[in-house]
Protein backbone atom coordinates (compact mmCIF):
# COMPACT_ATOMS: atom_id res chain seq x y z
CA UNK A 1 0.00 0.00 0.00
CA UNK A 2 3.22 2.65 1.15
CA UNK A 3 6.51 2.23 0.24
CA UNK A 4 9.27 4.05 1.13
CA UNK A 5 12.45 3.63 -1.41
CA UNK A 6 15.32 4.97 0.05
CA UNK A 7 14.03 8.17 0.99
CA UNK A 8 16.19 11.30 2.53
CA UNK A 9 14.67 14.22 3.78
CA UNK A 10 17.61 17.21 4.59
CA UNK A 11 15.80 20.76 5.57
CA UNK A 12 18.20 23.85 4.48
CA UNK A 13 21.26 21.63 4.14
CA UNK A 14 22.25 21.25 7.89
CA UNK A 15 19.35 18.52 8.90
CA UNK A 16 18.71 15.91 7.65
CA UNK A 17 16.10 14.43 9.27
CA UNK A 18 15.62 11.05 7.60
CA UNK A 19 18.29 8.73 6.35
CA UNK A 20 18.09 6.30 3.85
CA UNK A 21 14.27 5.77 4.83
CA UNK A 22 12.97 2.14 3.74
CA UNK A 23 9.89 0.75 4.46
CA UNK A 24 6.66 -1.32 3.17
CA UNK A 25 2.86 -1.09 4.54
CA UNK A 26 0.50 -3.89 3.62
CA UNK A 27 -3.03 -2.41 3.08
CA UNK A 28 -5.13 -2.72 6.35
CA UNK A 29 -2.00 -2.83 8.72
CA UNK A 30 -1.47 -0.89 11.93
CA UNK A 31 1.86 0.38 11.26
CA UNK A 32 3.85 2.34 13.94
CA UNK A 33 6.54 5.06 13.37
CA UNK A 34 8.69 4.93 16.66
CA UNK A 35 11.37 6.59 18.08
CA UNK A 36 12.82 9.48 20.45
CA UNK A 37 11.74 13.21 19.79
CA UNK A 38 13.76 14.45 16.73
CA UNK A 39 14.11 11.41 14.85
CA UNK A 40 11.81 12.38 12.06
CA UNK A 41 8.86 10.31 12.93
CA UNK A 42 6.65 13.60 11.62
CA UNK A 43 8.92 14.39 8.76
CA UNK A 44 8.54 10.64 6.94
CA UNK A 45 4.64 10.99 8.05
CA UNK A 46 4.39 14.04 6.24
CA UNK A 47 6.16 12.48 3.25
CA UNK A 48 3.27 9.99 2.81
CA UNK A 49 0.44 12.91 2.16
CA UNK A 50 3.15 14.95 0.46
CA UNK A 51 3.39 17.87 3.01
CA UNK A 52 6.73 17.67 2.62
CA UNK A 53 8.59 16.66 -0.43
CA UNK A 54 11.49 14.01 0.15
CA UNK A 55 15.19 15.19 -0.89
CA UNK A 56 16.29 11.67 -2.31
CA UNK A 57 14.25 8.48 -3.15
CA UNK A 58 10.40 7.96 -3.41
CA UNK A 59 7.16 7.35 -1.50
CA UNK A 60 4.67 4.65 -3.51
CA UNK A 61 1.14 4.35 -3.16
CA UNK A 62 -0.69 1.01 -4.58
CA UNK A 63 2.94 0.98 -7.00
CA UNK A 64 2.61 4.44 -7.98
CA UNK A 65 4.94 7.14 -7.38
CA UNK A 66 3.03 9.52 -4.85
CA UNK A 67 4.07 12.66 -6.95
CA UNK A 68 2.04 11.42 -9.89
CA UNK A 69 -1.08 12.04 -8.23
CA UNK A 70 -3.39 15.21 -8.09
CA UNK A 71 -2.11 16.65 -4.82
CA UNK A 72 -5.56 17.32 -3.30
CA UNK A 73 -7.33 13.60 -4.38
CA UNK A 74 -4.07 12.52 -2.42
CA UNK A 75 -4.63 13.75 0.54
CA UNK A 76 -8.51 13.63 0.42
CA UNK A 77 -7.53 10.01 0.27
CA UNK A 78 -5.74 9.79 3.24
CA UNK A 79 -7.07 10.85 7.04
CA UNK A 80 -4.43 13.04 9.03
CA UNK A 81 -4.93 13.35 12.51
CA UNK A 82 -2.58 15.65 15.01
CA UNK A 83 -1.33 15.69 18.16
CA UNK A 84 -3.10 19.17 18.70
CA UNK A 85 -6.05 18.18 17.67
CA UNK A 86 -6.60 21.22 15.05
CA UNK A 87 -10.40 21.38 15.42
CA UNK A 88 -11.89 24.31 13.85
CA UNK A 89 -13.03 26.27 16.72
CA UNK A 90 -15.96 28.19 15.51
CA UNK A 91 -17.25 25.42 13.90
CA UNK A 92 -19.84 22.46 15.35
CA UNK A 93 -18.84 18.85 15.79
CA UNK A 94 -20.49 18.33 12.63
CA UNK A 95 -19.44 21.22 10.40
CA UNK A 96 -15.57 19.78 10.96
CA UNK A 97 -16.68 16.42 10.36
CA UNK A 98 -18.29 17.60 6.83
CA UNK A 99 -15.27 19.39 5.38
CA UNK A 100 -13.49 17.14 3.48
CA UNK A 101 -17.24 15.40 2.40
CA UNK A 102 -17.97 19.05 1.43
CA UNK A 103 -15.17 19.40 -0.47
CA UNK A 104 -15.97 15.99 -2.02
CA UNK A 105 -19.39 17.26 -2.86
CA UNK A 106 -21.10 14.37 -0.98
CA UNK A 107 -25.07 15.18 -0.35
CA UNK A 108 -26.42 17.25 2.66
CA UNK A 109 -28.07 14.11 3.69
CA UNK A 110 -25.57 11.37 2.96
CA UNK A 111 -23.02 13.47 4.96
CA UNK A 112 -25.73 13.63 7.66
CA UNK A 113 -25.90 9.99 7.97
CA UNK A 114 -21.74 9.89 8.45
CA UNK A 115 -21.78 12.22 10.56
CA UNK A 116 -24.24 10.04 13.27
CA UNK A 117 -22.47 6.81 11.88
CA UNK A 118 -18.79 7.80 12.46
CA UNK A 119 -19.89 9.26 15.95
CA UNK A 120 -21.67 6.82 17.20
CA UNK A 121 -19.20 4.30 16.08
CA UNK A 122 -16.63 6.28 18.50
CA UNK A 123 -19.21 6.54 21.35
CA UNK A 124 -20.45 10.14 21.00
CA UNK A 125 -23.54 10.49 21.36
CA UNK A 126 -24.80 12.77 18.02
CA UNK A 127 -27.77 13.94 19.52
CA UNK A 128 -25.62 15.52 22.21
CA UNK A 129 -22.26 15.89 20.13
CA UNK A 130 -23.73 17.01 16.57
CA UNK A 131 -24.01 20.39 17.66
CA UNK A 132 -21.49 21.50 19.82
CA UNK A 133 -18.61 23.60 19.75
CA UNK A 134 -14.91 22.27 20.15
CA UNK A 135 -14.51 23.89 23.32
CA UNK A 136 -17.84 22.39 25.14
CA UNK A 137 -15.43 18.88 24.61
CA UNK A 138 -12.87 17.27 26.89
CA UNK A 139 -9.71 16.91 25.11
CA UNK A 140 -10.19 13.13 25.22
CA UNK A 141 -13.80 13.93 23.11
CA UNK A 142 -11.82 16.38 20.96
CA UNK A 143 -9.68 13.97 20.03
CA UNK A 144 -12.20 11.26 19.55
CA UNK A 145 -14.18 14.43 16.93
CA UNK A 146 -10.53 14.40 15.13
CA UNK A 147 -10.45 11.04 14.18
CA UNK A 148 -13.58 11.07 12.94
CA UNK A 149 -13.26 13.90 10.81
CA UNK A 150 -9.97 12.10 9.55
CA UNK A 151 -12.06 9.25 8.69
CA UNK A 152 -14.95 11.27 7.08
CA UNK A 153 -14.92 10.79 3.47
CA UNK A 154 -13.70 7.04 4.21
CA UNK A 155 -10.20 7.33 3.08
CA UNK A 156 -7.97 4.27 2.51
CA UNK A 157 -4.83 5.15 4.91
CA UNK A 158 -5.04 6.94 8.14
CA UNK A 159 -1.91 8.73 9.15
CA UNK A 160 -2.17 9.44 13.43
CA UNK A 161 0.68 11.82 14.41
CA UNK A 162 1.41 11.11 18.38
CA UNK A 163 -2.64 11.61 18.69
CA UNK A 164 -3.20 10.69 22.14
CA UNK A 165 0.42 12.36 23.56
CA UNK A 166 -1.58 15.36 24.80
CA UNK A 167 -4.41 13.29 26.75
CA UNK A 168 -4.50 12.34 30.36
CA UNK A 169 -3.26 8.81 31.22
CA UNK A 170 -7.62 7.92 31.09
CA UNK A 171 -8.61 9.45 27.98
CA UNK A 172 -5.39 8.11 26.47
CA UNK A 173 -6.16 4.06 27.24
CA UNK A 174 -9.51 4.90 26.40
CA UNK A 175 -9.02 6.21 22.95
CA UNK A 176 -6.17 3.49 22.56
CA UNK A 177 -8.86 0.91 23.13
CA UNK A 178 -11.29 2.41 20.68
CA UNK A 179 -8.98 2.94 17.74
CA UNK A 180 -8.29 -0.77 18.22
CA UNK A 181 -11.55 -1.72 18.18
CA UNK A 182 -12.11 0.79 15.41
CA UNK A 183 -9.20 -0.81 13.31
CA UNK A 184 -10.80 -4.28 13.75
CA UNK A 185 -14.12 -3.04 11.82
CA UNK A 186 -12.66 -0.52 8.80
CA UNK A 187 -9.70 -2.07 8.37
CA UNK A 188 -7.65 1.03 7.32
CA UNK A 189 -4.02 0.62 6.58
CA UNK A 190 -2.66 3.28 9.68
CA UNK A 191 0.64 4.75 9.84
CA UNK A 192 0.59 5.79 13.78
CA UNK A 193 3.87 7.95 15.07
CA UNK A 194 4.26 7.73 18.55
CA UNK A 195 6.65 7.76 21.32
CA UNK A 196 5.64 5.54 23.25
CA UNK A 197 6.44 1.91 23.25
CA UNK A 198 3.67 0.45 25.58
CA UNK A 199 1.44 2.27 22.89
CA UNK A 200 3.25 1.09 19.75
CA UNK A 201 3.20 -2.55 21.14
CA UNK A 202 -0.56 -2.72 22.06
CA UNK A 203 -1.79 -0.95 18.89
CA UNK A 204 0.61 -2.16 15.98
CA UNK A 205 1.35 -4.93 13.64
CA UNK A 206 4.55 -3.47 13.00
CA UNK A 207 7.19 -0.97 13.95
CA UNK A 208 9.62 0.71 12.53
CA UNK A 209 12.05 2.46 15.20
CA UNK A 210 14.07 5.22 14.40
CA UNK A 211 17.40 6.83 15.72
CA UNK A 212 18.36 9.97 14.37
CA UNK A 213 16.48 9.85 11.50
CA UNK A 214 17.62 6.13 10.69
CA UNK A 215 15.25 2.89 10.78
CA UNK A 216 17.03 0.61 13.51
CA UNK A 217 14.57 -1.93 13.00
CA UNK A 218 11.30 -2.78 11.13
CA UNK A 219 9.10 -5.70 13.01
CA UNK A 220 6.56 -7.34 14.66
CA UNK A 221 6.32 -5.95 18.59
CA UNK A 222 7.39 -9.65 19.19
CA UNK A 223 10.74 -9.45 16.67
CA UNK A 224 11.80 -5.78 18.49
CA UNK A 225 11.27 -8.08 21.61
CA UNK A 226 12.95 -11.05 21.02
CA UNK A 227 15.24 -10.28 18.47
CA UNK A 228 16.41 -6.92 18.92
CA UNK A 229 19.33 -5.96 16.77
CA UNK A 230 21.20 -3.77 18.51
CA UNK A 231 21.93 -2.29 22.23
CA UNK A 232 19.69 0.93 21.32
CA UNK A 233 16.50 -1.28 20.59
CA UNK A 234 16.96 -3.69 23.25
CA UNK A 235 16.86 -0.51 25.50
CA UNK A 236 14.15 1.39 23.28
CA UNK A 237 11.82 -1.71 23.99
CA UNK A 238 13.25 -1.94 27.66
CA UNK A 239 12.33 -4.53 30.05
CA UNK A 240 8.88 -5.26 29.26
CA UNK A 241 7.22 -8.06 30.45
CA UNK A 242 6.37 -10.54 27.18
CA UNK A 243 3.27 -11.11 26.79
CA UNK A 244 2.83 -15.06 27.20
CA UNK A 245 -0.55 -15.28 25.14
CA UNK A 246 0.95 -13.52 21.88
CA UNK A 247 3.32 -16.72 21.44
CA UNK A 248 2.46 -18.28 18.21
CA UNK A 249 1.43 -22.11 18.75
CA UNK A 250 4.22 -23.59 16.92
CA UNK A 251 6.46 -22.61 20.07
CA UNK A 252 4.02 -24.28 22.52
CA UNK A 253 2.76 -27.48 20.41
CA UNK A 254 4.50 -30.57 20.49
CA UNK A 255 5.85 -32.39 17.59
CA UNK A 256 6.14 -35.71 18.39
CA UNK A 257 3.14 -37.17 20.62
CA UNK A 258 1.54 -39.55 21.72
CA UNK A 259 -1.74 -38.32 19.88
CA UNK A 260 -0.42 -38.38 16.73
CA UNK A 261 0.43 -41.58 14.10
CA UNK A 262 1.59 -42.53 11.33
CA UNK A 263 -1.48 -44.21 9.13
CA UNK A 264 0.90 -47.50 8.69
CA UNK A 265 1.78 -47.74 12.19
CA UNK A 266 -2.20 -48.47 13.66
CA UNK A 267 -1.75 -52.14 14.43
CA UNK A 268 -2.29 -51.40 18.04
CA UNK A 269 -5.28 -52.65 20.01
CA UNK A 270 -5.78 -49.56 21.90
CA UNK A 271 -4.82 -46.15 21.61
CA UNK A 272 -4.70 -42.65 23.35
CA UNK A 273 -7.23 -40.74 22.13
CA UNK A 274 -7.74 -38.47 20.62
CA UNK A 275 -5.53 -39.98 18.03
CA UNK A 276 -4.55 -37.93 15.01
CA UNK A 277 -3.74 -39.77 12.11
CA UNK A 278 -1.23 -38.61 8.79
CA UNK A 279 -0.56 -40.00 5.71
CA UNK A 280 2.14 -39.12 3.14
CA UNK A 281 4.57 -35.84 3.64
CA UNK A 282 2.45 -35.56 7.12
CA UNK A 283 -0.70 -35.15 4.97
CA UNK A 284 -3.74 -34.98 7.54
CA UNK A 285 -5.75 -37.20 7.72
CA UNK A 286 -8.46 -37.23 10.28
CA UNK A 287 -9.17 -38.21 14.00
CA UNK A 288 -9.21 -42.37 14.48
CA UNK A 289 -12.09 -43.75 16.40
CA UNK A 290 -13.03 -47.24 16.24
CA UNK A 291 -15.35 -47.00 12.81
CA UNK A 292 -12.07 -45.65 10.99
CA UNK A 293 -10.25 -42.32 10.42
CA UNK A 294 -12.87 -39.96 10.31
CA UNK A 295 -12.30 -36.18 9.54
CA UNK A 296 -11.50 -33.79 12.48
CA UNK A 297 -13.20 -30.24 12.03
CA UNK A 298 -10.99 -27.60 14.54
CA UNK A 299 -7.80 -27.83 12.91
CA UNK A 300 -5.28 -24.71 14.36
CA UNK A 301 -2.53 -22.93 12.65
CA UNK A 302 1.05 -22.84 13.64
CA UNK A 303 1.00 -18.93 13.69
CA UNK A 304 -2.14 -17.71 15.23
CA UNK A 305 -0.92 -16.52 18.77
CA UNK A 306 -2.19 -18.56 22.37
CA UNK A 307 -4.87 -15.73 22.84
CA UNK A 308 -6.73 -16.31 20.23
CA UNK A 309 -6.97 -20.45 20.13
CA UNK A 310 -7.57 -21.43 23.60
CA UNK A 311 -10.85 -20.67 23.50
CA UNK A 312 -11.19 -23.07 20.87
CA UNK A 313 -8.96 -25.33 22.52
CA UNK A 314 -11.32 -24.87 25.54
CA UNK A 315 -14.76 -25.24 23.43
CA UNK A 316 -13.33 -28.47 22.11
CA UNK A 317 -14.67 -32.07 23.46
CA UNK A 318 -10.92 -33.19 23.44
CA UNK A 319 -7.97 -32.12 25.26
CA UNK A 320 -5.48 -31.95 22.00
CA UNK A 321 -6.55 -30.73 18.96
CA UNK A 322 -4.01 -30.88 15.58
CA UNK A 323 -1.83 -28.19 14.87
CA UNK A 324 -1.93 -28.66 10.51
CA UNK A 325 -0.40 -26.13 8.09
CA UNK A 326 -0.86 -26.63 4.45
CA UNK A 327 -2.54 -30.27 4.90
CA UNK A 328 -0.19 -31.27 7.01
CA UNK A 329 0.02 -32.33 10.84
CA UNK A 330 2.62 -30.09 12.13
CA UNK A 331 1.95 -31.06 15.60
CA UNK A 332 -0.57 -31.27 18.47
CA UNK A 333 -1.69 -28.56 20.88
CA UNK A 334 -3.15 -29.69 24.15
CA UNK A 335 -3.67 -28.47 27.55
CA UNK A 336 -1.11 -29.96 29.30
CA UNK A 337 1.58 -28.00 26.67
CA UNK A 338 -0.02 -24.91 27.30
CA UNK A 339 -0.25 -24.85 30.81
CA UNK A 340 3.80 -26.71 30.91
CA UNK A 341 4.56 -23.60 28.62
CA UNK A 342 3.10 -20.61 30.55
CA UNK A 343 4.86 -21.86 33.86
CA UNK A 344 8.14 -22.63 32.23
CA UNK A 345 7.75 -19.17 30.88
CA UNK A 346 7.24 -17.79 34.14
CA UNK A 347 9.67 -19.65 35.95
CA UNK A 348 12.42 -17.98 33.33
CA UNK A 349 10.94 -14.68 32.73
CA UNK A 350 8.85 -13.95 36.24
CA UNK A 351 6.29 -13.07 33.25
CA UNK A 352 2.79 -13.80 34.50
CA UNK A 353 -0.22 -14.15 31.78
N1 LIG B 1 10.68 22.44 8.55
C1 LIG B 1 11.84 22.12 9.12
N2 LIG B 1 12.96 22.86 8.92
C2 LIG B 1 14.13 22.53 9.48
N3 LIG B 1 14.30 21.45 10.27
C3 LIG B 1 13.23 20.68 10.51
C4 LIG B 1 11.94 20.96 9.95
N4 LIG B 1 11.08 20.00 10.37
C5 LIG B 1 11.78 19.17 11.14
N5 LIG B 1 13.08 19.56 11.23
C6 LIG B 1 14.14 18.86 11.96
O1 LIG B 1 14.19 17.52 11.52
C7 LIG B 1 14.42 16.64 12.60
C8 LIG B 1 13.30 15.64 12.71
O2 LIG B 1 12.11 16.28 13.07
P1 LIG B 1 10.70 15.55 13.23
O3 LIG B 1 10.43 14.77 12.01
O4 LIG B 1 9.70 16.58 13.61
O5 LIG B 1 10.99 14.57 14.45
P2 LIG B 1 9.98 13.78 15.42
O6 LIG B 1 8.62 13.90 14.86
O7 LIG B 1 10.51 12.39 15.44
O8 LIG B 1 10.11 14.41 16.76
C9 LIG B 1 14.58 17.51 13.83
O9 LIG B 1 15.96 17.74 14.02
C10 LIG B 1 13.86 18.78 13.45
O10 LIG B 1 14.40 19.89 14.13
MG1 LIG C 1 6.85 14.69 15.70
Amino acid sequence: MITFKNVSKTFAEETTAVKNLHFHVEKGEFFALIGPSGCGKTTSLKMINRLVEPTEGTVHMEGKDIRDFNRQELRWNIGYVLQQIGLFPTMTVAENIAVVPEMKKWGKRETGKRIDELLEMVGLDPKTFRNRNPDELSGGEQQRVGVVRALAADPDILLMDEPFSALDPISREHLQNDIATLQERIKKTIVFVTHDIEEAFKLADRICLLKDGEALQTGTPRDLQHAPVNDFVKSFVGNRKPDLWETPVSEVMETDSKHMTRETTLHAPSYPAPLYVFGDERRFLGRLEPSGTVSHELLISPERPLREVVSAVEASEYDAVPVVENEQLVGILSYKNIVAYLYNQRAETGALP
